[in-house]
């Protein structure tokens, strides 16, 4: 399984804001996460492949330095996010520009708590890409409650913290995904988490000095949603992905494929870079529709558009509860998979933040989806990979108007899918 994008996004950040040298095996090279490489290096910590290895040359905390011109941060929110929490500690001026998707992304969540740490923004008051910010040489450390169960605002605040001269804290309410945290220790900087009434505080210890380090990526458990997905629905299949990361705060998707029945299984449980990963197999199998509480939202927000797809084969309804945050991601994902749903014969509604597919399955077995439609991706590559893992077990094909943007997160995708023996034209 190609690289976890979380994680690649994080290791090349850190190995900048080191001192000395990172190295970087499995690191994925889709394009979001070269617009981070691309990145760091204008920032004065060069990133490049050295044979199969990624390698950063760090400048510590508050060394990078002011780039030539703007940094294009493509179609990636994590990048533009987690990099504001990264240029907020440096006495420097980076203008951010992005493509016509991220340039409508909510970056208020962000640069809230940036600027009380004492971000500057030009102009003032924008609030989506592109824009102009300013760090500082004397960040200021803050205490801030996240409004939005979101790991990038939660990165980018503990990641600004790692500068400012004394504790910052971050308290969730619901557990998002912990790799800055993880991999901020395994650096060497300070993070201590406690539990109390509830709430999860985070705090990282500031003017940290972290070291170069060597880093083993993981395989993307979002990504192999894909391969899951059309492991379970295609009939005959029985598909082991290896080397996945399966993280807690990443695998709700297959918490609830097994919940709705399939026969999913992790093997060969082990530990690598202070991540627990597996080979994930997946049989197919027989699928009962399912409620998704709001609770696993964080642990599968990128998953619900394939899990979608998988439910329109399913005995009875899946109801997805708690998706707020689905409407502010490359698309407004909650949208697009409905009106993709239903250009493919299956009937879905949207009730405020509830998502229910009404499976087309029985009591005999998984049902025939119509399939033939033409979806409508929005340059979201997730759309993309949902509805042409649906085109694999639907009656007729399905079309999607754009498969460019898949390069974004999973440029493996096709190549994959066409030895597991899926068919495509262009
Ligand atoms: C990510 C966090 C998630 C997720 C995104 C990657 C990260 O967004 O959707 O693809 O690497 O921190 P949130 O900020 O909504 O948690």
């Amino acid at each position: 399984m190609p690289g976890d994008k979380s994680i690649s996004h994080r290791a090349l950040m850190f190995g900048a804001l080191a001192s000395g040298t990172t190295r970087i095996k499995g690191l994925l090279e889709a394009e979001d996460v070269i617009n981070t490489a691309k990145a760091v290096s204008a920032l004065g910590a060069p990133a490049a492949k050295i044979g199969e290895t990624w390698v950063v040359q760090g400048r510590g905390v508050g060394g990078l330095s002011a780039p030539e011109g703007p940094i294009d941060f493509g179609n990636s929110g994590t990048g533009t996010r987690l990099m504001m929490g990264v240029i907020a500690g440096q006495d420097i001026t980076v203008e951010m520009i992005g493509d016509a998707s991220l340039s409508k992304r909510p970056m208020r969540r962000v640069l809230g708590p940036l600027k009380q740490m004492g971000l500057a923004v030009e102009p003032e008051g924008r609030e989506t890409l592109p824009l102009t910010v300013r760090g500082s040489a004397d960040l200021m450390p803050i205490v801030y409650r996240l409004p939005v169960p979101s790991a990038q605002v939660k990165s980018a605040v503990l990641i600004a913290g790692l500068a400012a001269a004394g504790e910052t804290t971050v308290i969730e309410a619901e557990a998002t995904r912990d790799h800055t945290e993880r991999m901020l220790r395994y650096f060497g900087a300070e993070v201590r988490t406690a539990h109390k009434d509830g709430l999860t505080h985070i705090t990282v210890t500031g003017e940290a000095e972290m070291q170069g380090r060597d880093v083993v990526v993981p395989g993307d458990p979002s990504s192999a949603a894909f391969l899951a997905a059309a492991a379970v629905l295609v009939p005959g299949s029985d598909v082991t992905i290896e080397g996945v990361l399966v993280n807690e705060t990443r695998i709700g998707f297959y918490t609830t494929l097994k919940e709705m029945g399939a026969d999913v299984a992790l093997l060969n449980a082990r530990e690598e870079g202070g991540e627990p990963i597996a080979d994930i197999r997946v049989r197919a199998s027989r699928l009962t529709g399912v409620h998704v509480p709001a609770s696993r939202a964080p642990a599968m927000i990128d998953e619900y558009p394939v899990l979608a797809c998988v439910a329109a084969f399913a005995d009875g309804d899946t109801r997805m509860d708690g998706l707020a945050e689905l409407k502010v991601k490359e698309s407004d994902r909650l949208a697009a998979t409905a009106a993709g749903l239903a250009a493919n014969g299956v009937r879905a509604s949207v009730d405020g933040d509830t998502l229910i597919v009404h499976g087309t399955g029985n009591a005999q077995g998984n049902g025939r989806v119509a399939g033939g439609g033409r979806v409508a991706t929005h340059l979201d590559h997730r759309i993309a990979m949902a509805f042409l893992t649906l085109g694999l077990a639907s009656e007729k094909p399905v079309t999607v108007d754009d498969t460019n943007m898949i390069a974004t997160s999973f440029p493996e995708f096709r190549g994959l899918m066409e030895t597991l023996g899926a068919r495509y034209t262009v």
